[in-house]
């Protein structure tokens, strides 16, 4: 019998295995799919969408419904009569908005412009015409057409050959909603976006062919794009004149967090972490940290180890707990060759015992087969 195959091998194996895999049970991960789903667009969009839907629906049918007819002649007239009829609009709408994202929304739409569509429609249509533009700005009045905004389709406001000096865009465009004003990119600023906005300098240009680039993180306001060029400071930065913003060590201040927390300074800010268990107050991570040892523990030259009977007590239990294991599992081991059956049974019974009073020892943080309870599991499983 090869060991590696070996029933008793593979529940060694399982046991120290499944523990990882217990513990790496992660909230569900949400689809994004989802998400983009619940964003809501406007009725503009929602218009367009349905167009689009509609037109591969005109596409899908073009060929006609009858092909293979009995005549060339015979197909060619089945077809004729189809291509208008009410059983080829009936077959667009049936697939309608299905494949697209928003679909919701695009039933929607599609819904509201029915009469619309049953109109245009029975107008013997030139399928090539602007379908967009009859629908969705005349008909249904929820779009404008491009450069255009608002309730009246009033023309964006500004040189359209330069809107918005090409650094953002018109509020409105295209929709029946917006008031035409500029929207600028995050880097821009102004009636017409020819001004960098607060956090960003001009590193180039003017007008159209204006460059704004980021300042050094640590300003509000800055000259150019070092340390140094910071007219303001961020908060969490203090100016120093030589250096410009620098970090403020909020940690100086010993009242920064409460008892039994020590200070972590960061770039702009800081955090207050809780002191080991074995410290009553510290001034960082761990139990060589200790300001002073904390109840049922004592100084052991930089450490505050737990108190001897206390120690005495948790070792007595971990041994104990562990030679229940050898014996289950050398039990499970002589049951095995006899019945493989019964031996599984068991076998997994025994698994999923030590499984579970690990487990239980883990989140009571107890010392367990795997010492876990000190450990950033998050950290362990991220990618
Ligand atoms: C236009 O709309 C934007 C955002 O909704 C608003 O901030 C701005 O003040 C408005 N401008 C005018 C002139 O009404």
């Amino acid at each position: 019998m090869k060991l590696a195959n070996s029933p008793l091998s593979r529940i060694l194996w399982s046991v120290s295995v499944l523990p990882i895999i217990l513990c790496n049970a992660q909230p569900p991960v949400i689809n994004p799919g989802i998400l983009t789903q619940s964003k809501s667009i406007g009725d503009c969009q929602a218009c367009r969408i349905f167009v689009e839907s509609f037109k591969k629906g005109l596409e899908r049918t073009a060929r006609g419904k009858f092909e293979g007819g009995d005549t060339a002649w015979e197909e060619e007239k089945l077809k004729k009569t189809y291509k208008r009829s009410e059983v080829r609009l009936i077959d667009i709408q049936e697939g309608i908005c299905r494949a697209e994202k928003y679909s919701v929304k695009c039933h929607h739409m599609a819904e509201k412009a029915e009469e619309f569509i049953e109109e245009w429609w029975a107008q013997d249509p030139d399928e090539s015409a602007d379908l967009y533009t009859y629908i969705c700005i005349d008909k249904m009045q929820v779009c404008c057409p491009k450069l255009h905004y608002g309730k009246d389709c009033k023309p964006c406001i500004g040189d359209h050959e330069n809107l918005c000096n090409g650094h953002g865009k018109c509020r409105g465009d295209g929709t029946r909603k917006g008031n035409g004003t500029c929207s600028c990119d995050a880097a821009y600023d102004g009636e017409n976006c020819d001004k960098c906005a607060s956090g960003y300098y001009v590193s180039s240009g003017a007008g159209k062919d204006l460059v704004c680039s980021p300042c050094h993180p640590s300003c509000l306001e800055c000259r150019l794009g070092s340390q140094k060029d910071c007219v303001t400071c961020k908060p969490g930065y203090t100016f120093d004149s030589d250096e410009g913003c620098l970090d403020v060590n909020e940690c100086d201040d010993v009242n920064r967090c409460t008892k039994n927390q020590f200070c972590l300074n960061s770039i702009g800010s800081y955090m207050c972490a809780p002191c080991d268990k074995s410290c009553d107050g510290c001034h960082g991570d761990g139990p060589d940290m200790c300001r002073r040892c904390a109840k049922g523990y004592s100084k052991k030259g930089e450490f505050c180890a737990p108190d001897r009977g206390e120690e005495d007590r948790e070792d007595y239990l971990t041994t104990t707990r562990y030679m229940t294991y050898v014996g289950l599992l050398v039990a499970t081991g002589i049951l095995l060759p006899k019945s493989t059956t019964l031996g599984s049974i068991v076998g997994m019974m025994v698994l999923s015992y030590i499984v579970g009073a690990e487990y239980y020892c883990m989140i009571n943080g107890h010392t367990g087969l795997l010492d876990l309870k000190d450990f950033d599991l998050s950290q362990m499983f991220k990618t």
